[in-house]
């Protein structure tokens, strides 16, 4: 499969040519990488993965400016199905699947973006052997699934058209703890095989542990960014992303010792 950075440089898009929703972003996914964008509710996340997968025009958006290139291909324009030929696949918020369809179905309509039929059968290989549990379900119907196997499938089946860029649109919403870290462990799977990831999170302990770059996303506009370690490590980052720092507050909430404190989530800090 083609290869090679996925760059998006200076893009601003609005809805509605009123609604602002991108100013100016930039950033790189070098091939095969895990790069995270996190940011408050929103604040343009999903906004920018339907750029790079050629959907705004759903959700009656419009690129004003800038430009998004996978290698040396322009991006910016394609129909949706050819920017998953040319090998960048979303799976979009909601972890949306055919309910009605059975999970073998909902897998085979993803291979409809493969390459050829050789590429599509080894990636439902790979695909059952990441989730055994699509396997066993083969034939319920998708809506019967928990959220959890409902995330496994709308990613199974992204994986169907090979890409060599995922664009994962906050994978763990909603999804217990233990849930959770299975499909994070999932990603790390996945990009060991070789599929670079753009990962967008709420969850920032998630996201910056799973990513080696990161940047933080603000009122559309990029407001920090880097090595996801820096950013961890960043008094910033920490007060207002990971709840650190925050100790002092809650004792006098009184807030019971060892009482297991909500997952950190950029959520928090909107409301
Ligand atoms: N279809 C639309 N029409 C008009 N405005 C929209 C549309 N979709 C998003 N917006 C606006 O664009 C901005 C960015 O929205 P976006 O959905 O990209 O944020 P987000 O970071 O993904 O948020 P969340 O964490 O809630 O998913 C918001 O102000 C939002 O209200
Ligand atoms: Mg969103």
């Amino acid at each position: 499969m083609a290869n090679g950075t996925l760059a998006v440089r200076d893009l601003s898009v609005s809805y509605g040519r009123a609604v602002r929703a991108l100013r100016g972003v930039s950033l790189d996914v070098p091939a095969g990488s895990v790069t995270a964008v996190l940011g408050a509710n929103g604040a343009g996340k999903s906004t920018l993965l339907r750029a790079i997968s050629g959907t705004l025009p759903f959700h009656r958006g419009a690129v004003d400016a800038g430009t998004v290139r996978l290698g040396d291909r322009s991006l910016i324009g394609l129909h949706p199905a050819t920017v998953v030929a040319a090998g960048v696949v979303q799976v979009p918020e909601g972890r949306r699947v055919f309910g009605r369809l059975s999970v073998e179905e909902n897998l085979r309509a993803g291979a409809l973006g493969a390459p050829s039929r050789a590429e599509s059968a080894k990636a439902h290989g790979r695909v059952l052997e990441l989730f055994p549990v699509l396997a066993e379900r083969a034939r319920q119907r998708a809506g019967l699934l928990s959220g959890g196997e409902q995330q496994m499938l709308a990613i199974g089946r992204a994986l169907m058209a090979c890409p060599s860029v995922l664009l994962l649109d906050e994978p763990t919403l909603g999804l217990a703890p233990l849930m959770a870290e299975r499909i994070a462990q999932t990603i790390r799977e996945i990009n060991l095989l070789g599929t670079a990831i753009l990962l967008i999170e709420q969850n920032a302990a998630l996201a910056l542990e799973l990513s080696s770059a990161a940047h933080v996303l603000e009122v559309g506009a990029v407001a920090l960014h880097g090595p996801s370690a820096e950013l961890a490590g960043s008094d910033e980052v920490r007060r207002r992303y990971l709840g650190v720092g925050e100790e002092a507050d809650s004792a006098e909430d009184g807030e019971a010792a060892g009482e297991t404190a909500p997952p950190p989530t950029l959520e928090r800090w909107t409301g």
